[in-house]
């Protein structure tokens, strides 16, 4: 293993009884920007996604599609595999909690919390939601239709009484908040940890973990009539891919504990409460980050399958293109928040972002430097004042933009380097070196030359959110592929001149409504 620092982060793991959706696309979609962006910057990258293949809602799913769970199963999950694939993204691994290792991690750790004494048996009597494979209080209850009992979410509820084993965790109130405290941003946004402080310190009852009326499940260790409650399982995927129960392994002792669980703002309290309860009881390290995300909105309305307006990532890319979709779903809201999903904005990000101010950018200086230049990169004369500003400004910015992703402002992020390509294109157009081609050439090839090193540095910038088109651009300016990290940036490296161009091709055309 090299001696480079380490960055490990997971996905949620997806449930199989849906489809792929924009939801689970943009979950993903930040993690690999984020995973992208600490491999350039120097980091040895551990980045985890996979499905979440057991409980009582996969088996009821797999019933009603007329197939065993298993087949079912590895049906669902392939479409997973397929949608990590065609949004380019970089996961190391892909987690089923159906394969073996899994079984053997999530045995090992319940045996761990057993032998500490944070697990009896009991008799569980009280609400359940299948949909949302979580336990309710009575008070948490809203009324639906004809006075039907609903979860807070607006999922059924059906009334459990079975044996049951516990999970202590209302021994693990004082701990949480320590960890909480302890470590400033363990729950990010801060609007979140507050949330999830509040519930503990309202009080934590045991929570039960185990089921006997399903099978489709691991089986708890010395009890097989008993199956995991489903998020026990779920949650400990993040360590088996780390290579749980082996914590001597180099993997393990590299990557865990994790940097980042990425979740949704619907999982943040099975994050940040259960599963750092659950480490603990086991001697284990929590996470030192959860960052919960908003939820994104169809042109104003819930997404939802009743309402069919379900957005399917596959059909948005085949319509915008896949590096225009990963730039406007981490462009649009700030990382965090909730987010309406519109074709307009999509449109308007698409054509005044990339196609006006990068693309023009990039394919008229290049296409300059072609014709104007004999075809290879210019030679700069003395540099102006205007010329070393707006090189000051491309040379500072990977410390900016670091600065936003070390807090997953991913959006933050990329508008810092907009700034900087608007105020080249200020340059480009103030400088007129179109103008310039008569009346003092030797000028008209350093403003080329200042633009096209602004363009290689934004184009290494913008790897992590665009990783194919980047690449053109970089092509284009025949940066070879081992000068494309981020310790290329600054003004240690510049340009090489005399370097032979071929003509550039447009790389962010224009949408056009057909
Ligand atoms: N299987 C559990 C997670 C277990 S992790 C140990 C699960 N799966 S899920 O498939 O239902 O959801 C996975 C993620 O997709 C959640 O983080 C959820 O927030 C996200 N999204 C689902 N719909 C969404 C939107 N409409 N918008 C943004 N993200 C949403 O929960």
């Amino acid at each position: 293993m090299s001696g480079k620092p380490s960055f490990y982060i997971t996905t949620p793991i997806y449930y199989v009884n849906d489809i792929p959706h924009i939801g689970h696309a943009y979950t993903t979609l930040a993690c690999d920007y984020l995973a992208r962006f600490k491999r350039l910057d120097g980091f040895d990258v551990m980045f985890l996604t996979g499905t979440d293949e057991h409980g009582q809602k996969v088996e009821k799913s797999a019933a009603a599609a007329g197939k065993t769970p298993i087949e079912f199963c590895d049906q669902v999950s392939q479409r997973f595999r397929e949608l990590a694939e065609f949004m380019n993204y970089s996961n190391d691994d892909f987690i089923r909690t159906t394969e073996e290792r899994h079984k053997i991690a999530c045995q090992d750790l319940w045996k761990k919390l057993e032998d500490n004494g944070h697990i009896y048996l009991d008799k569980y009597s009280g609400w359940y939601s299948v949909r949302d494979e979580a336990f309710y209080g009575e008070a948490e209850l809203i009324e639906g239709e004809g006075d039907a009992k609903l979860a807070p979410t607006g999922a059924p509820v059906e009334w459990v009484e079975e044996e049951s084993y516990f999970f202590r965790l209302s021994a693990f109130e004082d701990k949480l908040l320590e960890f909480y405290e302890n470590l400033p941003a363990t729950v990010l946004p801060k609007s979140r940890k507050n949330e999830v402080k509040s519930f503990v310190e309202g009080g934590l009852r045991d929570l039960s973990v185990s089921r006997t009326s399903f099978k489709w499940g691991v089986p708890v260790p010395g009890n097989d009539k008993h199956i995991m409650y489903v998020w026990i399982d779920a949650l400990t995927n993040y360590m088996t891919a780390a290579g749980y129960p082996d914590q001597n392994s180099e993997k393990f002792k590299k990557f865990w504990p994790a940097d980042i669980h990425m979740v949704g703002k619907d999982i943040l309290r099975f994050h940040a409460l259960y599963w750092p309860a659950f480490l603990m009881g086991a001697g284990i390290d929590p996470a030192k980050r959860i960052f919960a995300h908003g939820w994104w909105t169809n042109e104003g309305q819930k997404i939802s399958k009743s309402l069919g307006n379900v957005i399917d990532p596959f059909e948005i890319v085949e319509e915008f293109g896949l590096d225009q979709v990963r730039y406007f779903l981490m462009r649009e809201v700030p990382f965090g928040n909730d987010g309406d999903f519109s074709r307009q904005s999509m449109i308007n990000r698409i054509n005044s972002d990339l196609a006006n101010d990068l693309g023009n950018l990039a394919q008229r200086s290049l296409s300059m430097i072609f014709k104007n230049c004999d075809g290879v990169m210019p030679t700069p004369g003395s540099l102006t004042d205007a010329d070393s500003e707006i090189l000051a400004a491309v040379d500072e910015l990977l410390g900016k933009v670091r600065e936003h992703v070390d807090v997953q402002a991913i959006s933050k992020s990329l508008e810092a380097i907009w700034r900087v390509v608007s105020d080249a294109n200020g340059y480009f157009a103030g400088q007129e070196p179109w103008a310039l081609k008569k009346t003092d050439p030797e000028r008209m090839a350093t403003v080329l030359y200042v633009t096209a090193e602004i363009i290689r540095q934004i184009s290494i910038l913008t790897q992590p959110i665009m990783p194919a088109s980047s690449a053109k651009l970089l092509d284009q300016l025949k940066i070879p592929d081992d000068e494309r990290g981020f310790d290329q940036l600054g003004s240690e490296r510049r340009l090489v001149s005399g370097t032979i161009m071929e003509k550039p091709e447009g790389v962010f055309p224009r949408y056009v409504e057909s």
